[in-house]
């Protein structure tokens, strides 16, 4: 009988449905359920873990752990009657709330690497333990720029990305010789540094070369543009700035010239 109405858990609700639910939680109450929340946030952020029980228990104790290696670490609890203690290694990271014995929120302060973990909050209730693992993903938003020069015939292009979980680089057309580097910043976050290496008298040297970086789903692209090469080249630029010195200084001398001729004739 229990064993088909909990089969037919989704279907409509019906008055034998009413009956045994009634009866299980009679008899099985330690059962009852928690709403875990994950929650993501920004390093340096503020957040709060949540776990809400469904039913009304006789809650004793409220108990937040964190996983550590698949191992939980007591962080603090939360008696009836009694204030929360927190464990030493969290004492002034963290604080831990209950509302009614109900609902317990766990509070975090300027996040860093080391909370990007899975807790567990427990409500020790008359009938039992009852349980739930809500996850903290700890991210940062992506830092990211292009910088590029051409010199002895190559095109060297390097792509700059850091952020949290590590971002992602690829180069469109996926053509020339890579090279990838990763770095651990101190904060946990990652940077990735890819370069690419392009022949300029090759034939792939005609299209526009593009760095996409992806992190949590979002794509930032940087182009290389066609035109612009030629502008930001030095070569160029050396070349008119010399011609443009030897205009300015070719007409003042003819100036000058001209001028001293004139006064030499009027007087
Ligand atoms: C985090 O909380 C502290 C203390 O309440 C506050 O000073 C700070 O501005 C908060 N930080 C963010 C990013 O909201
Ligand atoms: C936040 O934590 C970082 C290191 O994790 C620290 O350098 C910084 O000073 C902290 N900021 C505040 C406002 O406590
Ligand atoms: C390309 O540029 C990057 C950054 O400026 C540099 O680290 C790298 O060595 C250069 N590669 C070549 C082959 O010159
Ligand atoms: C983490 O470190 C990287 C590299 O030093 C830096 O660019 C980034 O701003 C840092 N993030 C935060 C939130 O401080
Ligand atoms: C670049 O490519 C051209 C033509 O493909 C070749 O002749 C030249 O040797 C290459 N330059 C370098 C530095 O590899
Ligand atoms: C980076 O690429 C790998 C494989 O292509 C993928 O598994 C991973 O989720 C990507 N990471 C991000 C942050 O997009």
């Amino acid at each position: 009988m229990l064993f088909k109405v909990n089969e037919d858990f989704s279907s409509p609700w019906t008055f034998q449905g009413l009956i045994v639910g009634i009866i299980s939680i009679l008899f099985s109450s330690a059962q009852g359920s928690i709403e875990p929340q994950n929650e993501a946030v920004e390093l340096g952020g503020n957040v709060s873990l949540r776990c809400v029980l469904k039913e009304t228990l006789e809650v004793t104790q409220v108990t937040w752990q964190k996983k550590i290696d698949g191992n939980f670490d007591n962080i603090g609890t939360y008696g009836k009657g009694k204030n929360q203690t927190i464990n030493n290694g969290y004492k002034g990271k963290v604080n831990i709330r209950v509302l009614e014995l109900k609902e317990t929120a766990i509070t975090f302060w300027n996040v860093s690497i080391q909370e990007n973990a899975c807790y567990r909050c427990i409500f020790n209730t008359l009938t039992g333990p009852i349980s739930k693992e809500p996850c903290l993903d700890v991210y940062d938003h992506l830092r990211s720029f292009l910088h590029y020069r051409i010199s002895d015939g190559h095109l060297n292009a390097t792509c700059f990305a850091t952020g949290l979980p590590r971002p992602n680089i690829s180069w469109v057309p996926a053509r020339g010789e890579k090279t990838e580097n990763e770095i651990i910043n101190p904060n946990g976050t990652l940077s990735v540094i890819s370069s690419i290496l392009v022949n300029t008298s090759d034939s792939q040297y005609a299209q526009d070369l593009i760095c996409k970086v992806s992190h949590r789903g979002v794509e930032r692209e940087f182009k290389v543009p066609m035109k612009e090469k030629a502008h930001w080249s030095p070569v160029p630029i050396v070349i008119t700035v010399s011609i443009l010195i030897i205009v300015i200084v070719i007409s003042g001398t003819i100036v000058l010239c001209r001028r001293r001729h004139r006064k030499k004739r009027g007087f």
